[in-house]
């Protein structure tokens, strides 16, 4: 049986105000999931399981955020994580300022310290920021301290909280827990944020980890975590219960490394011909953008048997909800 909306309600009021809520709120700012518990982050997920369901049962937008402002800060150019924060902003009625740094300020030499002072005093209450240096949104939280929340939406090639919560939400609508379960991150990790938020996330949620990158794409940085490399993908993809294939991040590459593209789609590429060595139910992750064809074949992305991508996007909108809900709502 459906749950009534009001039902909803209740279920999303009392996973606003519950411990986990409140100890999030507490930290005010969300700048790497390795900072939240293992409880807050059943929370955010809970959350976004409910208000998932009150969208299919029509009732968007709800209140929650009314006269709230959200300033939305992208350094770095972004189709998904940026238009998903917007759409939750709209979702809870707030309103957003969305900056355009081509036309701010920033392009006068103001800083990030500067600008996000100047949003604070026309009265927003968060600043959801994407940056390429890795620190960049720990420095403005600590610079800022308490004012206002700072959600990162990427940062260099550290972070992306939001990104990796979604993409084990996502998961997590697949199999009922990631306790034991064999996933392989695939491609470029070296200069992933995605790939090292989430090889942080899935290992505390139980999960086994193997790396299959070039050995100049390979984060070797992550070796500490415990989780496995294997250059072979063959081998990598062995019994794997997901793949999460990644992009080459051109725009982080040091400049003098050449990537051989034909090399890389015959060893790296996930098609449907390496599938075959995965598990029987294996599903295919991407956090996109997708360069087709090259990390990625289209007949897999476009295979809904294999292919989550479309379900990562439309969860992000409810992921980013529930964190602004949880940070926001007073
Ligand atoms: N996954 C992701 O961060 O995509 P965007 O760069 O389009 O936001």
């Amino acid at each position: 049986m459906k749950e009534k909306p009001e039902r909803f309600q209740e279920s999303i009021n009392d996973l606003l105000n519950n411990n986990p809520a409140e100890s999030f709120r507490r930290r005010r700012h969300l700048i790497e999931t390795d900072l939240l518990t293992l409880e807050e982050i059943e929370n955010i997920f809970s959350l976004a399981e409910k208000l998932k369901a009150q969208k299919e049962a029509g009732s968007f937008p709800l209140e929650l955020l009314r006269k709230k402002h959200i300033a939305l800060t992208f350094y770095e150019n972004s189709t998904r994580t940026r238009s998903s924060f917007s759409i939750a902003a709209a979702n809870l009625s707030a309103n957003t300022v969305n900056l355009d740094i081509s036309t701010s300020s920033v392009s006068k030499g103001e800083s990030l310290e500067d600008t996000a002072r100047t949003l604070i005093a026309m009265g927003v209450d968060a600043i959801v920021q994407r940056h390429s240096q890795n620190e960049a949104a720990e420095s403005l939280a600590n610079a800022i301290g308490d004012a206002v929340s700072i959600i990162n939406a990427g940062s260099g090639k550290r972070s992306h909280p939001t990104q990796a919560l979604l993409d084990c939400f996502t998961m997590l609508e697949t199999v009922s827990s990631l306790k034991g379960k064999r996933i392989a991150i695939v491609g470029d990790t070296k200069y992933s944020r995605v790939a090292r938020s989430n090889a942080k996330l899935l290992k505390r949620m139980g999960a086994d980890i193997v790396i299959s990158s070039p050995p100049e794409l390979s984060a070797s940085d992550l070796a500490d975590l415990g989780i496995s490399f294997e250059s072979d993908l063959s081998k990598a993809v062995q019994n794997c219960d997901f793949v999460m294939a990644l992009r080459i991040q051109e725009e982080r590459l040091e400049k003098d490394l050449k990537i051989d593209k034909n090399s890389y789609i015959e060893k790296y590429q996930i098609n449907h011909g390496i599938l075959k060595e995965a598990g029987q139910n294996a599903k295919v992750l991407h956090p996109g953008p997708v360069n087709r064809d090259l990390e990625l074949s289209s007949q897999v992305m476009d295979d809904s048997k294999y292919s989550l991508i479309e379900k990562q996007v439309a969860n992000g909108i409810f992921i980013r909800m529930a964190i602004l809900a949880l940070l926001l709502n007073s």
